[in-house]
């Protein structure tokens, strides 16, 4: 994971350079560090923790040239030391990605009489490139030959000492290059430039850039120049900016409405864009984290509505298990990154084995959905908060439209007038569901717990999942969720007077068994809330604690019951004093597998 940015150009403050990595803290944020040029030397400040504790430990300075990072420790623990850039000799790095070999050219290069002060793979690449540098005195070449040396994946700013530019090379971790009016600047993402510029260029994989103050020349393998492509990011800078909003995450549950509404509008407007399905004999859905879990809720909905198996695999553990992917088979990858390591190896190896691939992906030409034979982008716009709210809704809402299609093309769209209604009323119904106050008094009834459960069966056991792991990652509530009648096959054993346990029940056929569940763990002290559609209320207990979610179409339906999760897990994280943007060892985009 981790981020970096560079900059070169006539000059800029080193606080705002660190504002631009700032945008990249979703990729790690347990330590940062900052190589700039002053008086022809360069200093390098490294620093435990946040960005911010950085830049309180940083002079107020500018500079033309620099290379920044911000770390999610792989190699290493999190410590000022293990902080990148890393320095050996005349060169200086900062990295994303793993150096896979770097044990075995760690030995060699000790061998050599090296040094090393930490314990990064980072540091053996800087010093690789060091002793290439050395032997051949020349950029270039010690760049090609580092490419055919190293093994894994690298996106790296270098700077050379006594050189003055900025070197950026690119493997199998992104890495763009923003032209900025004064300078340019490299990063792993865009949202780190666009206060700067949203104009751009990525690098492919091998190639590499030679940046100077007023020069940009990318080169392939064979030292030919590339006539790169400069694109525009659409999106404003006020995706990135909290707004009035206390945490980003309540900022992007305030914009499903219009994330759905979006996704749902282009998708009705560009049928022809969504493949029919139903010309497969099976299909196969490869996610990881919340993307699996909508993955599950995409299985349910296409096994229900299209009669096609489906089979859900967490992407991290597709190449080990026996496949029965061809040609015949339709892999689904989900991922809001695109960048996901696990889901993007996976995406290759399903390609190789002859299956269509199809990318569910919110970032734009991101390398999933560039190694899929077909993308259908979501409508989410950039999202920041650690823990996903609007892009799961988003990809949900796109696989919803995948079996809308199908059904479409069989003729098969009974009520179509009367869903196409309740589509477009969706927005206001989320809107309302937002602003209900309910969700703090729950919120206030189980944050003191240390445990907690979530139980639902068939369909609502999936948004239990969700709606579970909402909960732990951000309010560190150890908590589980369980097919309802699962429970009593042991873990029931835990329920204790108080114990939270927060029942799904979205539809009235599994109302009776579920609510069973539920009153087993009752009987045993359990703090209960249920959280429902309106017509199953008037069968309920009068004492329980509801939330009620509109009743519309079983299609659409998921969509709605998992908006209060969001929030109740929001919620019980800020009485908790959590940090919810970007809580504890967590990272937003996954570039490890
Ligand atoms: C990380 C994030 C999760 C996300 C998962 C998959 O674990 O913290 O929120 O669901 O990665 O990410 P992707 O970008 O592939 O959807």
């Amino acid at each position: 994971m981790c981020g970096i940015v560079g900059y070169i150009g006539k000059k800029e403050k080193l606080t705002k350079i660190l504002s631009c990595l700032e945008n990249l803290e979703y990729r790690g944020y347990d330590s940062s560090g900052i190589a700039y040029l002053k008086d022809n030397q360069i200093n390098i400040v490294k620093k435990k923790g946040r960005i911010s504790n950085l830049k309180d430990n940083l002079e107020e300075s500018e500079t033309t040239l620099a290379i920044t990072h911000t770390r999610w420790a792989t190699h290493g623990e999190p410590s000022d030391n293990n902080a990148h850039p890393h320095k050996i000799d005349k060169v200086t790095i900062v990295h994303n990605g793993i150096i896979e070999n770097y044990l075995e050219l760690k030995d060699k290069l000790q061998e050599l009489g090296i040094k090393f002060k930490t314990e990064t793979d980072t540091e053996v690449a800087a010093a690789l490139l060091n002793k290439l540098y050395n032997d051949k005195k020349d950029v270039f070449e010690a760049i090609l030959a580092f490419q055919k040396i190293a093994r894994g994946s690298y996106a790296i700013g270098m700077l050379i000492e006594g050189d003055n530019n900025l070197y950026a090379i690119k493997k199998d971790s992104p890495l763009i290059i923003a032209l900025a009016k004064d300078g340019y600047f490299i990063a792993s993402d865009v949202p780190a430039i666009l206060k700067e510029t949203n104009r751009y260029i990525t690098l492919e994989d091998l190639e590499f850039a030679k940046i100077t103050e007023n020069s940009l020349t990318v080169y392939n393998q064979n030292l030919e120049t590339i006539n790169y492509e400069v694109k525009v990011f659409e999106s404003g800078v006020e995706q990135i900016d909290k707004g009035d909003f206390e945490h980003f995450m309540l900022k992007e549950i305030h914009e499903e409405d219009t994330v759905v509404k979006n996704t749902f509008n282009y998708y009705l407007e560009h049928l022809d864009e969504i493949p029919d399905i139903t010309s497969y004999k099976k299909v196969e859905i490869i996610s990881c984290g919340s993307a699996y879990n909508v993955g599950l809720l995409g299985k349910n909905l296409i096994e229900k509505y299209l009669d096609i198996p489906v089979n859900v695999q967490l992407a991290s553990e597709y190449r080990y298990q026996k496949q029965f992917t061809n040609k015949d088979t339709l892999v689904i990858a989900i991922s809001q990154s695109g960048e996901t390591a696990d889901t993007l190896a996976a995406v290759k190896l399903a390609n190789k084995k002859g299956a269509k691939t199809l990318g569910i992906v919110n970032v734009k030409e991101s390398s999933i959905a560039r190694e899929t034979s077909q993308v259908l982008y979501t409508k989410a716009g950039i999202e920041v908060a650690v823990a996903t709210t609007k892009a799961y809704l988003s990809q949900l809402v796109v696989l919803i439209m995948l079996v809308y299609k199908s059904k479409k093309i069989r003729k098969e769209l009974a009520e179509e007038e009367q869903l196409l209604n309740e589509i477009k009323e969706l927005p206001k119904m989320i809107k309302e569901l937002i602003e209900r106050k309910d969700y703090y008094k729950i919120a206030e009834s189980i944050y003191k717990n240390d445990d907690m459960y979530f139980i639902g069966r068939g369909i609502d056991y999936y948004i239990a999942l969700e709606a579970s792991l909402k909960m732990k990652e951000i309010s560190y509530i150890h908590s589980e969720s369980y097919a309802a009648g699962e429970l009593k096959h042991g873990t029931i054993s835990l329920i204790e007077e108080n114990t939270p346990v927060i029942g799904v029940i979205s539809n009235e056929d599994i109302l009776e068994k579920t609510m069973s569940n539920i009153k087993e763990t009752k009987s045993r002290g359990a703090n209960i809330t249920i959280i429902t559609t309106e017509e199953i209320t008037k069968s309920l207990d009068s004492d329980t604690n509801l939330i009620v979610v509109p009743k519309v179409n079983d299609l659409i339906e998921p969509i709605l019951m998992i908006i209060p999760f969001q929030l109740l897990a929001y919620e019980t994280a800020k009485l908790r004093g959590c940090d919810i943007d970007k809580p504890r060892n967590l990272a937003k985009s996954v570039t490890v597998e």
